[in-house]
């Protein structure tokens, strides 16, 4: 029986080495591989490279386990675990040189579908920061060493982040959200990278935030880090085809609630 701590030894491992390979492709050259849903949704050739890599080393180390990444097809697995992975969360970042990017891994147990699983273990690599989030099922969250807490104030409302799909005809009902959740904002983020939002809620580096239609390779690792920080992440309409992620801490993930469950 694999303990989440050796999983989460993995995962870390992975993703820095990971990173680091999509650090150094960023520096000698961004390629653009092709396009995906719309011409905005774009993937590299490090996209496919880094994906490939830590792909291969999750073989190696676990040849049982299955896999479901952004840039190649899903694997069934007969451990019961399945890696889900982001390779580069922040793809338009990486090719516009920002460095708010990351590499994003995680293990669930159970069947693959958001939230329904049981998360075991989180990593979140940004390569550009050094910084790696990671968490553990039951044994927190952390940033390298240091454990992180969602925040449980926000006095002067709440610092959130949202993001907006690759869809143009999306654009007008996500500004509409925007308008309605400014209520309860301090101000508002849109920095690029799901994972990397997440992994700052769990750092209190922001206080809430939501974002329709994310696929589970956005937000498997960061949604871990979320609750691990002491935060809660739900999904409303979970039927639809844009289902509505939340995180926050109690209060903040309340109010986003009450403010985005009244939409449909
Ligand atoms: C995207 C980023 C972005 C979010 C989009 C995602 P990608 O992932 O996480 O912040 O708003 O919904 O698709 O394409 O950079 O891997
Ligand atoms: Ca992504």
């Amino acid at each position: 029986m694999t303990s989440e701590l050796e999983l989460a030894a993995l995962a870390s491992d992975v993703a820095r080495e990971a990173g680091e390979l999509a650090r150094r492709r960023r520096e000698e050259g961004v390629h653009l591989a092709a396009t995906k849903s719309t011409l905005a949704d774009i993937v590299t050739e490090a996209d496919r490279e880094v994906e490939e890599l830590i792909r291969a080393r999750l073989r190696e180390a676990r040849p049982g386990d299955g896999f479901l990444g952004e840039e190649s097809d899903a694997a069934d697995g007969e451990t019961g675990i399945t890696w889900i992975v982001d390779p580069i969360d922040g793809t338009v970042n990486y090719a516009y040189g920002i460095p708010a990017y990351c590499v994003s891994i995680a293990a669930v147990r159970g069947d693959a579908v958001p939230l329904r699983w049981e998360a075991l273990t989180a990593a979140v690599f940004a390569p550009a920061a050094g910084e790696l989030f990671t968490a553990s099922r039951g044994h927190g969250a952390w940033l390298g060493e240091r454990p992180l807490a969602v925040t449980t104030e926000s006095p002067a409302g709440a610092l959130l982040a949202t993001g907006f799909g690759y869809d143009p005809s999306t654009h007008d009902g996500d500004l509409a959200t925007v308008r309605r959740v400014m209520t309860m904002a301090r101000d508002l983020r849109r920095a690029g990278s799901a994972a990397l939002d997440l992994a700052y809620v769990a750092a209190g580096r922001l206080d809430g935030y939501f974002e329709r239609g994310l696929k589970s390779w956005d937000l498997a690792a960061g949604a871990l880090l979320v609750s691990e920080a002491g935060g809660t992440v739900s999904l409303l309409d979970e039927d639809s085809v844009r289902p509505m992620l939340i995180a926050g801490g109690a209060a903040v993930h309340g109010r986003l609630n009450e403010i985005l469950g009244q939409e449909t």
